[in-house]
């Protein structure tokens, strides 16, 4: 089936070419990010795929629809960068990929956790300047602290898991119950405003408009001063300007974050040899306490693989007209 491919990297067209041997579909590899600039790129493909920051909304839809479109299979759990319900009253099929190594995001909180509380990357800054002096680079031992996971789906609750293995009371906030959550010893808070319990807060639901801006000015003064917050899942859960706020002040004393906002016009792109225009991410950066990494969390070996072969497998679905499984939901 022809198919054009968006946002592609080098891995991507290496990783999605290897998964197609078999299937042989006609792909066609491109840089650019799907836009209304871009869509028409994708004349006459009767597939669009697409990544996280690609921008599907229903004015995108329209146009791919009438250039003949009716699968968009994004490379990604997330489907917020998706109007779905405009795609399905176009006919445009919506799907993604349900189920890839939930292990791969949950490892690189913890991860980012771990980096930012013991001021990894900045002690390793420092020694390849020749500075060994320890000054600045305390953190505090996780054994014994009170670590909230907010949503407890497939990546939260390995998240939780860990967590306890590092010997953390694990308090989780979500609205569905995960009995593997509560069987492996997490305690689920009845509101997400138990979180001033918490030394450690780490995001883990999926971004909608309930929960935009989850982490917002109002929230952030209730928490534990000084605890530390981890963001893997999506930019948008957090107000940066009210986390910057709070850094500022010390409420906040830290910040680790693989998503961010205004990513759409930052990550996957080597922006190192021009001037970077978002003020926001640039303060970020500039705190000691914070560590930023460009969407990574899903970057590992077993986690590519499997949205490279599910993405494959979803087209040829489509084209023998069999069930789509990893078709979004439209609520
Ligand atoms: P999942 O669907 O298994 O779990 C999400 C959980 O969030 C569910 O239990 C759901 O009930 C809960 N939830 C929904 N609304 C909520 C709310 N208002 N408050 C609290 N909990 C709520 O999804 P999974 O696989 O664990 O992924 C979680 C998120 O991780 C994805 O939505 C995506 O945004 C992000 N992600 C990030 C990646 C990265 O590379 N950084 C890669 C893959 C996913």
């Amino acid at each position: 089936m022809k198919t054009a491919v968006f946002s592609t990297r080098s891995y991507d067209k290496t990783l999605l070419t290897a998964a197609n041997v078999k299937a042989g579909h006609e792909l066609t590899f491109l840089q650019d990010r799907l836009t209304s600039n871009t869509a028409s790129l994708a004349a006459g493909c009767v597939a669009v795929c697409v990544f996280v920051n690609d921008n599907v909304d229903a004015e995108v839809l329209a146009m791919l629809a009438a250039q003949g479109t009716r699968l968009v299979a994004t490379r990604s759990t997330g489907y917020n960068h998706i109007d779905a319900v405009a795609a399905a009253r176009l006919g445009v099929e919506v799907v993604r990929v349900t189920d890839y190594s939930p292990h791969s995001v949950a490892e690189f909180a913890v991860g980012l956790l771990l980096a930012v509380n013991r001021k990894i990357a900045r002690a390793s800054a420092r020694t390849r300047d020749g500075n060994f002096e320890l000054d600045g680079l305390m953190g505090f031992d996780l054994h014994g602290k009170t670590v909230g996971v907010i949503g407890t789906g497939k990546i939260g609750t390995i998240f939780a898991r860990i967590m306890l293995g590092f010997g953390c009371t694990v308090l989780g906030y979500d609205q569905y119950h995960n009995p593997a959550f509560e069987a492996m010893g997490g305690h689920y808070m009845s509101t997400v405003d138990l979180v001033p319990d918490c030394d450690v807060i780490s995001l883990h639901c999926p971004l909608t408009p309930e929960t935009r801006h989850v982490v917002n000015a109002e929230s952030l003064a209730r928490v534990k001063r000084g605890a530390v917050l981890i963001n893997t899942s999506r930019g948008g859960l957090v107000d940066t300007e009210a986390a910057i706020a709070a850094l500022k002040t010390g409420q906040l004393g830290g910040l680790a974050i693989d998503v961010y906002e205004q990513e759409a016009s930052l990550f996957f792109q080597d922006l190192s040899s021009t001037i970077i225009e978002d003020d926001v991410i640039q303060r970020l950066v500039s705190f000691h306490n914070v560590i930023v990494t460009g969407h990574q969390g899903f970057f590992t070996q077993e986690a590519i693989g499997q949205i490279m072969q599910t993405t494959i497998e979803s087209i040829s679905a489509f084209e023998a007209g069999t069930e789509l499984v990893n078709r979004v939901p439209l609520s």
